[in-house]
C-alpha cells in the first residue's frame, strides 16, 4: 500500500521533527535497544497497527519499529491528546497515520477501523478500543494476529475482563503491570505530569489548597505525593481499606467524596472507574473549585450530571470551561475531563517514557520471536528487568552483586 494517512497539515512537520529531536535526545534505553537491534532488523516484514497518544515520544517509538523493518500503521488514542505537528513529522517519516487533534467520536473511530485496514500482525494498544474493535467488528483478522501489548491500567482491566470471558483470541503482553511501568510511569510519570498540565493551564497557586484524590493506585500515589510536595493539603478518596490506610500512613487525609466534595479546592480523579466525582458532589463544592480526570476515559468526573445542574459554560482559559452552577457557583473543567496530562499538556516526561516505550519495543519483538496462547500474559521477567538494567547502564550507576556466598546465605535455612 502507499503511504496513506489521515492528518490535519503536513506542513506542520517541522514543528514535529523539533519536538521529536528534543525527546530523542533523552531516551537512552530506548536507543540503546533500537542500536542493538538495527543490525538484524528483528521486525521486518511485520505489520505493527497501533493506537497511542501521538505525542513526541510515542514518535520516538514508532520512529524505532519502523527502523527496525516493521510497517507502522497509527491511530490517536484520544482526540485532544494527538498533536498535529507530531502527526505531520510521522508522515515525513514513512508512518501512516490517522488521526488529528479534536477528532470526533466518529473519526476516532474511523481511524482505528483505517488502521485495522492494514492487517497489522501485532497491536500495540493503549485503553483496549483496538482489541475491542477487532473482537466486534473485525475477526477476520485474528488469524493473522501474533498478538499485542497494552500500555495502560484500563486497558488491562479491559483485557482482563475478555480473558475471563474467554474472549480474548490473541496473547497480549500486559506492560502496564511490569515493575519498570508501574513503578515510574504510572507513580512519578503520573505524579508529575498531572501537576505539569493543572499548573500550565490554571497559572494558580497549590500550596495551601486543599486537594482531594480519588484512587490511591500507584498513579494516584504519585499525584498525592506531588501534591504534598507543592505544598497542597491532600485528602485521598479510597474504596479500597488497605489503600485508604496507605494513605493515611503516608501522611494524607482519608475520608469519602461526600465529605470531601465540601471542603476541596481541586479535584483529580485517577480511579480508571465512572462516575467517581458526579451530581450529589458537584452541588456540594466550593465556588471557584478546578475539577480534573487524570484517568483514562473521560468518565469519572461525569460531565452530564455537570451540564444538567449548570445554567451556562464559558471557556475560561485554553483548555479552562467553566460551568456556571443556578446559583452563580463557578466549577472549573479542565481539558474537557480528558486526561488531563494529555489533554492539557504533553504527557509523562520523557525519561520516564523512555522505560515505557523501551517495554513496549522488547516486547513487541518478544510478540513476534514467541509463539503465545491466546489470552492475558505478563512481561516476562527477564525483559523487565532488562530495562531496568539498561537505565542503570545509561546512568552510568554500578549496582551490587551478591557474592556466591550471600547467594547460598539467601537459598538455606540452616543458619
Ligand atoms: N505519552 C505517550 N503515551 C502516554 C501515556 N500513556 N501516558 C502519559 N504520557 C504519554
Amino acid at each position: 500500500m502507499k503511504n496513506e494517512f489521515k492528518i490535519a497539515d503536513i506542513k506542520l512537520a517541522p514543528e514535529g521533527h523539533r519536538r521529536i529531536d528534543w525527546a530523542w535526545k533523552y531516551m537512552p534505553v530506548l536507543k540503546l535497544i533500537s542500536q542493538k537491534e538495527l543490525k538484524t532488523q528483528p521486525l521486518s516484514g511485520i505489520v505493527v497497527g497501533t493506537c497511542l497518544h501521538l505525542e513526541a515520544k510515542t514518535a520516538c517509538l514508532l520512529k524505532v519499529l519502523r527502523s527496525l523493518g516493521a510497517t507502522v500503521v497509527t491511530a490517536g488514542s484520544n482526540p485532544l491528546s494527538t498533536q498535529d505537528s507530531i502527526c505531520a513529522a510521522l508522515v515525513e517519516g514513512g508512518i501512516h497515520v490517522f488521526s488529528k487533534h479534536g477528532m470526533s467520536a466518529n473519526e476516532y473511530t474511523e481511524n482505528i477501523r483505517e488502521m485495522l485496514k492494514w492487517n497489522p500482525q501485532v497491536i500495540i494498544d493503549d485503553g483496549g478500543d483496538v482489541v475491542s474493535m477487532i473482537i466486534e467488528e473485525r475477526r477476520d483478522l485474528i488469524p493473522s494476529i501474533l498478538g499485542g501489548c497494552e500500555e495502560t491500567t484500563t486497558g488491562i482491566k479491559r483485557l482482563r475482563a475478555m480473558d475471563s470471558e474467554g474472549v480474548l483470541p490473541f496473547p497480549m503482553l500486559a506492560v502496564n503491570d511490569a515493575q519498570s511501568k508501574q513503578l515510574f510511569d504510572n507513580r512519578y510519570g503520573t505524579g508529575q505530569s498531572v501537576w505539569d498540565a493543572i499548573l500550565r493551564t490554571t497559572n494558580l497557586i497549590v500550596a495551601g489548597k486543599i486537594v482531594v484524590i480519588a484512587g490511591y493506585g500507584w498513579c494516584g500515589k504519585g499525584v498525592s505525593s506531588r501534591a504534598s510536595g507543592l505544598g497542597a493539603r491532600v485528602v485521598v478518596v479510597e474504596v479500597n481499606s488497605h489503600r485508604a490506610i496507605e494513605a493515611l500512613m503516608d501522611g494524607f487525609s482519608v475520608m469519602n467524596m461526600e465529605e470531601a466534595s465540601k471542603i476541596g479546592d481541586v479535584f483529580i480523579s485517577v480511579t480508571g472507574n465512572t462516575k467517581v466525582i458526579r451530581k450529589e458532589h458537584f452541588l456540594n463544592m466550593k465556588d471557584g473549585v478546578l475539577l480534573a480526570n487524570a484517568g483514562h476515559f473521560d468518565v469519572e468526573v461525569y460531565i452530564p450530571d455537570l451540564k444538567e445542574i449548570s445554567k451556562e459554560v464559558v471557556e475560561s482559559r485554553d483548555n479552562i470551561e467553566t460551568y456556571i452552577l443556578e446559583d452563580g457557583r463557578n466549577l472549573h473543567l479542565l481539558g474537557e475531563g480528558r486526561l488531563v496530562n494529555l489533554a492539557a499538556g504533553d504527557g509523562h516526561p520523557v525519561e520516564i517514557m523512555d522505560l515505557s516505550f523501551a517495554m513496549q519495543l522488547l516486547s513487541t519483538i518478544f510478540i513476534t520471536q514467541n509463539k503465545l496462547t491466546p489470552g492475558l500474559h505478563s512481561v516476562p521477567e527477564k525483559l523487565d528487568k532488562n530495562i531496568a538494567d539498561l537505565k542503570l547502564e545509561s546512568l552510568g550507576i554500578k549496582i551490587e552483586i551478591l557474592t556466591p556466598e550471600q547467594v547460598e546465605y539467601l537459598a538455606s535455612w540452616r543458619e
